[in-house]
């Protein structure tokens, strides 16, 4: 821990827990939930609550997090079981995001339009984001024909918001806004509650190790980057029957193609299993026979952290000497990146209830 941050704890000490002028936030975890979330806290609370003090801390950071490996694919579920929360969460982050579309930012954030297709066996009812994505509309008997064994689809156009440009266009935002990283495992919030009033929790895949949580599950994911840079278009095929992500999906990359169809509840492995490349493969070139001319460039294999609903939501810890605040952040499944910013604003407008409930003295006095 950087030596500042043991003089602060001491001086608290000196002075007692109430007598404290500063706002101290830690967020947990550098993946795509934990690097927003500490974004939208600065955004919203940097020029009203001063002095404010966001410090990320992470035992990993990009390129390695889950976050990276994903292709960044913005669609959430095709079908998601009404969460109306979840729902306003993902629009708000395309919405976000298209705002960036035209800006001179969307290169170095990993960010632009893609148009494409979900296929299926069997006719489905529309999905929540049908409205949320552009130009959403059913397939026509021409564009079936080229999907044989496939009777159904949608197309629609996209965003694609890649994970290994955009953790590091965050970082960089977030040390000009003054926060800090600090690269530690944590082993309890009680390490960190003395020192901080709220505690971000955006552990994702891991977040057991702080806390039981008997919902979270792991769904296994291996995919396979290719070079095949004719292919312009996604295709995500679907069949209700094995469920969501575990056919065949192609997903073009700004340089890589992205082939993938594994979803394996329960498995916790992290190791590349050459069975699954094959079937990958396999189904990859079953939909799109030219891929057999892709070159391949790597397999990787990541955890989906997968729970009935995300966990956002406060948690008091009323540990003496110092009270403290978690709020828990997790639980994204296979759509982290597509939900990211709607849920990193829920995390602020809880941030905002903590801020109006115990310290009003950290709000600068209005100059009206
Ligand atoms: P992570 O990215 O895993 O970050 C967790 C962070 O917490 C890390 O920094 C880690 O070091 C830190 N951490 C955890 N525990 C501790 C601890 N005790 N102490 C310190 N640090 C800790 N989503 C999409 O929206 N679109 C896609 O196209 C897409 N494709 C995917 C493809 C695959 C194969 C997989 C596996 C997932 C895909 N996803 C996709 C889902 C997406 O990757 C996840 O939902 C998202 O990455 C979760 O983000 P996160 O920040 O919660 O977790
Ligand atoms: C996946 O988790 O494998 C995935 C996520 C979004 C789109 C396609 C696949």
């Amino acid at each position: 821990m950087e030596a500042w941050l043991h003089l602060n704890t001491q001086t608290e000490e000196l002075v007692g827990q109430h007598c404290r002028t500063e706002m101290r936030v830690a967020v947990i975890g550098a993946g795509v939930i934990g690097l927003s979330s500490a974004q939208c806290i600065i955004n919203r609370f940097q020029p009203t609550v001063k002095p404010l003090t966001v410090i990320v801390y992470a035992d990993t950071f990009t390129p390695d997090t889950t976050s990276d490996g994903a292709a960044g694919f913005w669609q959430p579920y095709s079908h998601d079981e009404g969460k109306p929360e979840e729902v306003k969460w993902n629009k708000e982050t395309f919405d976000y995001l298209l705002s960036y579309m035209n800006s001179s930012d969307a290169n170095e954030m990993g960010l632009f339009l893609q148009s494409g297709y979900n296929i299926f066996k069997e006719p489905v009812p529309d999905p929540s984001w049908k409205d949320a994505v552009l130009g959403f509309r059913h397939l026509t008997t021409k564009e079936l024909k080229l999907f044989p064994g496939f009777s159904y689809g949608w197309f629609n156009t996209t965003l694609m918001l890649e994970g290994k440009s955009y953790l590091p266009w965050m970082m960089a935002k977030l040390k000009e806004c003054g926060v800090k990283f600090v690269e530690k495992k944590i082993s309890s919030f009680q390490e960190l509650g003395p020192d901080f009033d709220v505690i971000v929790n955006c552990t994702g895949i891991r977040a057991q190790e702080l806390q039981p949580d008997p919902e979270l599950k792991s769904a296994r994911g291996q995919i396979i980057k290719v070079y095949a840079p004719w292919m312009k278009h996604f295709i995500v095929s679907h069949d209700l029957k094995t469920g969501i992500y575990s056919m065949p999906y192609i997903l073009p990359g700004s340089k890589l193609v992205t082939m993938g169809g594994i979803f394996q509840l329960g498995n916790w492995s992290k190791e590349n299993n050459p069975k699954d490349h094959n079937n990958v493969w396999e189904g990859g070139c079953k939909l799109v026979p030219s891929l057999k001319n892709a070159r391949i460039v790597e397999d990787w294999t990541g955890l989906r952290p997968v729970r009935n609903r995300i966990r956002l939501e406060r948690q008091t810890f009323k540990s003496r000497p110092q009270t403290f605040e978690v709020i828990h952040n997790y639980g994204h499944g296979g759509y982290g990146l597509t939900i990211h910013w709607g849920c990193a604003m829920e995390v602020s407008n809880i941030v905002d209830k903590i801020v109006q409930e115990r310290k009003p003295s950290w709000k600068i006095p209005s100059r009206l």
